[in-house]
Formats: C-alpha cells, sequence, structure tokens
C-alpha cells in the first residue's frame, strides 16, 4: 500500500513533469506484477476447481487429462514445489543411494520433477495418464523416456526388479487401488519412495507404511508440509 506521504510525493515529481520519478516513487511495475501474478493464482485455482470436479482416489484419468489443457496446471513452476524437488532429491540421496542408474517416476505431469530427478540417474523413465502433460514432458526433457498411460498398461509392467528406484510422488491420491499399485511398485522397483502432502496422511499413510520395511520422513515450506516413505522393493529384501 501507498502512505499519503508516497502519493504526495508522487504528485509533486508530476507537477515537475516527472513521470519517471512519480513511477518509481509507487514501486508502480513491481505492483502490475503483483497484481498479474495474482490474477494467475485465480484464474488457475477456479480452472482447477473446474477441471478437477469429480477427481477423487477414482481413476478419473480424462478429468486428470482436461486439467492440462492449461500449461502447468498445478504451478509446478513456483519457489515452492521447486523447494520440494530438492527436498525429494535430498531424500533420496541421504536415504536410497546417492547416484542411480534407472528411475521410474509415476505421475511425471510435464516432467517438472522429472528435470530435477534427472540429476539423480542416469535413465529417467516418466509416465502419466495425461497425454497432454507427457507431450508437454517430451519436449521439456528430450533426453528422457516418456509414456502415457498407468503402469499396468506400460510394456515392463510385469518386469521384477526393472528400476533401481520407483517415485510416485503427489500421485497416490488419484488411485483407487492404492495397495495393489504399492504392490506394482514393489515388484518393478528395487527401491521405493512415495511423498504425499502432510493432510492427505489419514487416507494414505497407513498403506505406505505396511510396505516392508518402510521408514518416513517430512519436509516443509513455510506452513506446507509433505511426507517421503520410502522401502526397499521384494527383488532387494
Ligand atoms: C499433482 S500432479 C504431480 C506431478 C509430479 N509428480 C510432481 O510431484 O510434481 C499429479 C500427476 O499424477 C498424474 N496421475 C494421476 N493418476 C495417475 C496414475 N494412475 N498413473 C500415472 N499418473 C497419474 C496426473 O495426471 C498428474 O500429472
Amino acid at each position: 500500500m501507498s502512505t499519503l506521504d508516497d502519493l504526495r510525493s508522487a504528485l509533486s515529481h508530476l507537477r515537475r513533469g516527472d513521470v519517471r520519478a512519480a513511477v518509481d516513487e509507487l514501486a508502480l511495475p513491481m505492483r502490475a506484477e503483483q497484481v498479474r501474478a495474482r490474477a494467475q493464482q485465480v484464474v488457475r485455482r477456479t480452472w482447477m476447481k473446474y477441471a478437477l470436479r469429480g477427481v477423487r482416489q477414482n481413476d478419473a484419468h480424462g478429468r486428470l487429462d482436461l486439467a492440462y489443457s492449461v500449461p502447468d496446471p498445478w504451478h509446478m513452476d513456483s519457489e515452492q514445489e521447486r523447494h520440494r524437488f530438492l527436498e525429494t532429491n535430498r531424500v533420496i540421496a541421504e536415504r536410497v543411494a546417492p547416484r542411480l542408474g534407472t528411475l521410474l517416476e509415476v505421475g511425471c505431469g510435464e516432467g517438472h520433477q522429472s528435470e530435477v530427478l534427472m540429476r539423480l540417474c542416469d535413465q529417467l523413465t516418466g509416465i502419466d495418464v495425461s497425454p497432454k502433460a507427457i507431450e508437454r514432458a517430451h519436449r521439456r526433457l528430450p533426453g528422457a523416456t516418456f509414456a502415457a498411460g498407468d503402469l499396468y498398461a506400460q510394456p515392463w509392467s510385469g518386469q521384477r526388479g526393472r528400476f533401481d528406484l520407483v517415485t510416485a510422488c503427489e500421485v497416490i491420491y488419484y488411485m483407487s487401488d492404492r495397495p495393489r499399485f504399492l504392490d506394482a511398485i514393489d515388484a518393478l522397483g528395487k527401491a521405493c519412495l512415495v511423498t504425499y502432502f502432510a493432510p492427505a496422511a489419514k487416507k494414505v499413510e497407513a498403506e505406505c507404511m505396511a510396505m516392508p520395511g518402510a521408514r518416513k520422513t517430512s519436509f516443509r515450506f513455510a506452513d506446507t508440509e509433505w511426507v517421503a516413505v520410502w522401502w526397499q522393493g521384494s527383488t532387494a529384501r
């Protein structure tokens, strides 16, 4: 907010014909940027409310794809999410392995987190039920492999120990049969890591922590907290 003094001095700059000084006095470019960012946030939230209507733990793949009619619908290109990506990498490096050969990322979206996960592995494979998101992920990261569809529709679905690590970050909430999914990644990965928004713990935590040898930690950005659960896959136990 401008104080009355700011307005008075802007007015006196204008009286002298110094428009630039008046603009500086009121910090107008910064205020315009704040208004634009706020407007974008309101539009994105309104869109997601519409697109994700009826989306619960019910494999609503069509609506998830609809959400991607706008770019970056979850605002992954934000300070908060970048912090989450770095923290997730830290947990992997410290608790799973500092370096991995192959990594499967389930629910990779447009590849924002894939870009950060790629720092830890030689070869990243990302899958997502949204073909729109996968097309953008391909364009963002031509060095990775991406495929549209869920875990059960992939040619390697039944291969035990196929990946050094399988991650499922912020995705488990959308699935109707989480125990089946957790068993599937337990077979596919030599290690597995699931992350979820802390308030969702009452819905998903018991199932994740029921995986053999599962351990958990958490990390935050301001008031937002996430939980990471990891364990060794069945071929490594
Ligand atoms: C909230 S976004 C998270 C994106 C990314 N994992 C991250 O943490 O930044 C959830 C993503 O999971 C995808 N998704 C939901 N159910 C899925 C499933 N059964 N298999 C693969 N992807 C799924 C959605 O399309 C969406 O791109």
